[in-house]
């Protein structure tokens, strides 16, 4: 009988990327900024950079904050790339973004939405790898079949878009892709995280316990709601980008309401105006929350953050939980 222990921490993702330790820190908008990016990677995980975050929240010219990370840190750092169809000029700024980063160094790209084909084109041809985020089989498939080098399962527990279905039935419906996978949503303490690692995920990409960090430049007013709110505090809203995105449920929501307004929803269903309305959307939802997360008064309280809040008690630093979540992996 083969006794030796389990290293979890050695898995496909980390073999794959040179990193430590299978954590990245998943890309947010409106709170992916530069330092926190650094300081995930710098501890042995790795941080995804989020370019409208970067550019229009904390207002860096793009490739200057990708040095300011360089500064920080020279381990890997990751980029996110939303492929989503939409307006064509917001196409041309992602794909300049993107070459701008492989320009830079970036060698791992986190694809959201859509068929991800051009992107990993552009980022095999110079060596990298391309994870694609998915909540079930159909884009899954899409990504199989622009030739992805793993999956991340976002699940119905996560903060932003969240899925539908829960960890262990995303593993098991994916597992036969044969590509590493990753546990995105709900991973808030050191036990979700090992027990993440033993369903058979190569890695978790967290979210919500990354934003109560010292690193982290929203405002304190939102790190210490996503500190006191419970798992029930957690609703689903289409009111901000047009499907449901997981927020914590403040007096702002509850005077909106969940669902899309019927004219919304009705333009939402048309083949013609879906696009209109989820670039207005869009456009609204980027201003919005980008005010709310600056915001100190706390009167503005779009926050998003998914059911991971019932296990995180305090703001830290988020090189600190890294170590923390290894050092509970290392010890299995
Ligand atoms: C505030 C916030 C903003 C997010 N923005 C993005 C984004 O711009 N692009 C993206 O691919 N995922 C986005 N996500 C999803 C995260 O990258 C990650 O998959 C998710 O947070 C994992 O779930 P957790 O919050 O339970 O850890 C966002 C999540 C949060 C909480």
């Amino acid at each position: 009988m083969n006794t030796a222990p389990i290293d979890l921490l050695d898995t496909p993702l980390t073999r794959q990327t040179g990193i430590a330790v299978p954590i990245l820190c998943g890309a947010m908008y409106p709170c992916s900024n530069p330092e926190l990016v650094a300081a995930v990677s710098a501890a042995g995980g790795m941080g995804i950079i989020q370019p409208i975050s970067m550019t229009y929240v904390y207002g860096h010219e793009f490739r200057a904050g990708l040095r300011r990370i360089r500064e920080l840190t020279s381990k890997p750092v990751g980029m996110n790339v939303l492929i989503e169809k939409s307006a064509k000029s917001y196409q041309d700024k992602m794909a300049r973004w993107l070459d701008i980063a492989l320009e830079e160094g970036i060698r791992f790209i986190v694809t959201s939405l859509g068929k991800p084909d051009w992107v990993v084109q552009r980022v095999h041809a110079v060596g990298g790898l391309v994870y694609h985020d998915v909540t079930e089989r159909k884009w899954a498939d899409k990504g199989m079949a622009s030739g992805v080098d793993g999956l991340i399962a976002v699940n119905n527990r996560a903060g932003g878009h969240a899925g539908t279905k829960s960890a262990q039935q995303l593993h098991a419906e994916l597992a036969d892709y044969g590509l590493p996978l990753i546990c995105a949503g709900g991973i808030g303490d050191a036990a979700a995280f090992v027990a993440a690692l033993r369903l058979g995920y190569a890695g978790v990409q967290m979210g919500t316990r990354f934003i109560a960090t010292h690193e982290c430049r929203a405002s304190e007013v939102y790190k210490n709601a996503i500190v006191s709110a419970r798992e029930q505090d957690i609703v689903l809203s289409e009111r901000i980008t047009g499907v449901p995105v997981s927020l914590i449920n403040t007096p702002t929501l509850q005077r909106m309401g969940l669902r899309a307004g019927p004219v919304a929803r009705w333009m939402l269903r048309g083949r013609r105006t879906k696009h209109w309305m989820r670039t207005l959307y869009a456009l609204r939802s980027l201003w919005q929350l980008r005010r709310a997360s600056q915001d100190e008064s706390g009167t503005k309280d779009f926050w998003q953050a998914g059911k991971s809040v019932a296990t995180i008690d305090s703001i830290e630093s988020a090189g600190a939980i890294v170590r923390r979540f290894a050092a509970a992996a290392g010890r299995n």
